[in-house]
């Protein structure tokens, strides 16, 4: 399996003082860095964005950037996220050609039919990011099974991402019937990255584990902690036990 990566979601931290955040998480431990870029139309929300520094790349020297792209037309940024620093862009199936039919997003309540969603193929967007010399991820939220990650993709792909709460929100409580597509994915692809993003923290990180992931992303749990450093390596060695 590949090695065990902790990602602190920035989402939960006092956007106020980004740079120091993101500083705090480095010395706590953390070598990545979650960003949840949402579009106010995949999902409700909106956070932070494209222009240069909307992200604290600059400010932070040799920060990862792992870009959570909740957006619905994920081709549309690529470029952007790579003048930003961006590291990784992970971008969700459902927004692409390979799944849009079957997904609406579903906080804070269920979004008309109407939302338009692009028709781009995971292929070339994955193309373009590499291009741009980022690594790239695919993302499933939780009504999507794990088989809508062809082979295909997942070998083009340089991380899969299983979401255990549906996208748009940090805090959620943690979904547990989303673990076994952590585990399909595990059997399928022994040495990709597997990322779990939501509800994830030291009560939900074992289920995580035993699954197969290895990139844990934790916004709350993190950042709510009197000692966030403690959380970070609690994470990061159940992983690896
Ligand atoms: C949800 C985001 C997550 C979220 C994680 O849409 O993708 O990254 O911020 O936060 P917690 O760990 O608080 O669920
Ligand atoms: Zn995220």
């Amino acid at each position: 399996m590949p090695r065990a990566i902790v990602s602190p979601s920035v989402l939960a931290s006092d956007f106020g003082q980004l740079t120091a955040e993101c500083k705090r998480m480095i010395k706590g431990g953390a070598e990545w860095l979650h960003m949840d870029v949402m579009d106010g139309h995949f999902v409700p929300n909106i956070t932070m964005g494209a222009p240069k520094n909307y992200l604290p790349p600059r400010s932070v020297p040799g920060i990862f950037m792992d870009c959570h792209m909740m957006v619905s037309q994920p081709e549309k940024w690529v470029d952007d996220i790579a003048d930003a620093g961006g590291s990784l862009y992970c971008f969700h199936l459902e927004a692409t050609s390979a799944h849009s039919t079957s997904y609406a997003p579903r906080f804070p309540s269920p979004t008309d039919s109407t939302l338009f969603l692009t028709t781009a193929d995971p292929l070339p967007i994955i193309d373009h990011i590499h291009r741009r010399n980022m690594k790239a991820g695919v993302a499933i939220s939780p009504d999507t099974p794990s088989t809508a990650i062809t082979d295909e993709i997942a070998h083009a792909a340089d991380m899969l991402l299983v979401m255990t709460v549906y996208p748009g929100r940090g805090g959620q409580k943690f979904l547990e019937r989303c673990v076994p597509k952590v585990a399909e994915l595990r059997a399928r692809f022994p040495d990709k990255d597997i990322e779990v993003d939501g509800g994830v923290g030291p009560k939900t990180i074992d289920v995580c584990a035993d699954a197969g992931s290895n990139v844990i992303v934790a916004g709350t749990a993190i950042f709510g902690a009197p000692e966030p450093e403690k959380v970070i390596s609690l994470l990061k060695s159940t992983v690896e036990r």
